[in-house]
């Protein structure tokens, strides 16, 4: 029996942030979630979309609870603010889901000058899950869901290359955001168990899904490939963000190269496991931001 979305069981009572959850994906997960009573903190950088996404969830199902949340996820003073503002409302978070991401656009960097899918895929969301994390660890069976792709398999971490230091590869920087998404997962699980924390880390991918993430691209470029819609493309984080499960693991479509399907256990590349890498980018990331996350 293929899991879908009429398997996830009532989460009433529980509290979900979403990052990027305007649109794609992350719209989706967060109109699915607030079907099943979940109070949602629906988050992004742009008011007006994210008043729109609340108003849509809102018109398919009226008891919806949201919340609005801005955060710009190229600026780490405003994740800060944010974080501070979810801090002091919140008493509970039981699942952060990291999915707001950026594919292919034009050269360029966030505030802090890193390569601008880096900083948002991954280095930004390092730092809300940093300054989220007091929230987490005061929440029974808490989780961290981060969103990787299939593009993982490729990707390789330059440490001479996060701020756009070598000439730009729109494919070679999506494959290093992603694989640290992924890094950062498993190196995030490592550390909760080695302080004995409660808390669970797992990663999703939604195969191919059309979605707006290549709005700066090639949009077209999609249809080369076998692809869902956006609704069945957010199952694999419905079933991370749901299911009990093991911190570690890594969920995403079961069909031919993972490009559609259902949930299932997905491949992870032995490079996103390397022990070594997990360590130095999650003291990279910890360095270049002053954070003391999980030392
Ligand atoms: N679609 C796929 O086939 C696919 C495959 C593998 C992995 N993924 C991953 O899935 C996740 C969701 O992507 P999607 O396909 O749903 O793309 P999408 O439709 O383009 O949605 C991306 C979301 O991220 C938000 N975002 C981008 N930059 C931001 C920033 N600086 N601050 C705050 N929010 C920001 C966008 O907000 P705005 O609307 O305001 O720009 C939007 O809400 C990403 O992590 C992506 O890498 C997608």
């Amino acid at each position: 029996m293929n899991w879908t979305k009429e398997n996830i069981k009532s989460q009433n009572g529980k509290t979900v942030l979403i990052t990027g959850a305007n649109t794609g994906l992350g719209f989706q997960t967060a109109l699915e979630l607030a079907k099943k009573e979940a109070l949602v903190i629906v988050a992004g950088r742009n008011k007006i979309k994210i008043n729109a996404a609340i108003e849509n969830i809102k018109k398919e199902y009226p008891a919806a609870k949201l919340e609005a949340g801005i955060v710009d996820l190229s600026d780490l003073s405003s994740v800060e603010t944010f974080s501070k503002s979810v801090l002091k409302k919140h008493h509970r978070l039981d699942v952060l889901i990291n999915n707001a991401g950026v594919m292919f656009p034009p050269p360029s960097t966030t505030k802090e000058g890193y390569e601008l899918q880096f900083g948002v895929n991954f280095i930004a969301h390092f730092a809300l899950t940093a300054h989220l994390f007091q929230l987490l660890n005061a929440t029974p069976n808490s989780r961290v869901v981060t969103l990787s792709s299939i593009a993982h398999k490729n990707g390789r971490i330059d440490f001479e290359n996060l701020k756009l230091e070598k000439p730009f590869d729109k494919f070679r920087e999506y494959g290093q955001s992603k694989v640290a998404d992924l890094i950062f997962t498993l190196e995030l699980q490592r550390r909760l168990e080695k302080h004995d924390l409660p808390c669970i880390s797992i990663g999703a991918h939604p195969g191919i899904s059309k979605t707006e993430l290549l709005r700066t691209d090639n949009p077209e470029m999609i249809n080369e490939f076998p692809h869902m819609d956006a609704n069945q493309g957010a199952f694999p984080t419905l079933y991370a963000a749901t299911e009990p499960l093991q911190g570690g693991e890594y969920i995403g479509p079961n069909g031919e190269g993972e490009m559609t399907g259902y949930p299932a256990p997905a491949f992870i590349s032995d490079y996103a496991q390397n022990l070594e890498i997990g360590k130095k980018l999650w003291e990279y990331a910890n360095n270049n931001m002053e954070l003391k996350f999980l030392p």
